[in-house]
């Protein structure tokens, strides 16, 4: 089993906490995104963006973009992540920018789209889904990563069932047959075995577990 692993660290360890991170961890393929202040610190390991700038315009405080990644060597970039939904406003206009000026400077984007709790209850997942898809994606040409991430599982330590991830995942691939899909939403190493078990799903985005060395090594074992 090889599957893709990308560890979303968000904003959880400082300099220090990835130093330590750094000495634990035991090696192995993982696409690491630290915040942004740390790319320079993960040497010899495959990088992204946790975000990426919508433009490339350079009068543009806070932000980072795509030349700026690209010379940090990222070859990948986080794109629509609910936590950006949420907190920052970013809609799928934003989120479709963003993808297409990932693609433009020869970089992967890993797409994110998922439900809420109350569009999962509603039973609205794939319309909701197939809709942030289809927005994103407008005229994207290139190689796209995308994360199935149920909001109401990320950082909760719900995950849903087996089936439903096999039957989102499927459906994914119907859409968009040539695109590889990832599960997100509180994969860790207490549940990587049974999540291995869903042959749909080409690999994680872990978020919480991948700033914790001995748990981001339980799954690298588990998955490579
Ligand atoms: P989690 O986050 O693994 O902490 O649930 C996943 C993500 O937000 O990408």
């Amino acid at each position: 089993m090889n599957k893709i692993i990308v560890a979303n660290q968000k904003a959880y360890l400082t300099r220090e906490g990835v130093q330590s991170f750094l000495n634990e961890f035991a090696g192995g393929e993982v696409i690491f995104c630290p915040s942004f202040p740390f790319l320079c610190l993960f040497n010899n390991h495959i990088l992204g963006g946790q975000d990426i700038a919508a433009s490339s315009e350079l009068s543009a405080t806070g932000e980072v973009t795509a030349d700026q990644l690209k010379s940090l060597n990222c070859t990948y970039a986080i794109i629509g992540h609910s936590e950006r939904r949420k907190f920052q406003k970013e809609d799928n206009e934003i989120t479709n920018q963003k993808l297409l000026t990932t693609l433009n400077a020869g970089m992967t984007p890993i797409l994110c789209v998922g439900e809420t709790h109350e569009e999962y209850d509603l039973g609205l997942t794939r319309g909701v889904v197939k809709m942030q898809l289809d927005a994103s994606l407008a005229n994207a040409n290139g190689e796209v990563i995308i994360a199935y991430e149920p909001v109401w599982a990320i950082g909760s330590g719900l995950t849903p069932t087996n089936e439903e991830i096999d039957d989102v995942v499927n459906f994914i691939k119907e859409l968009y047959p040539s695109y590889k899909v990832l599960y997100g939403g509180s994969v860790k190493a207490s549940n990587i075995a049974k999540l291995n078990e869903i042959h749909s799903v080409d690999g994680y985005l872990i978020g919480g577990a991948s700033s914790k060395a001995d748990e981001l090594n339980e799954i690298v074992k588990s998955c490579q």
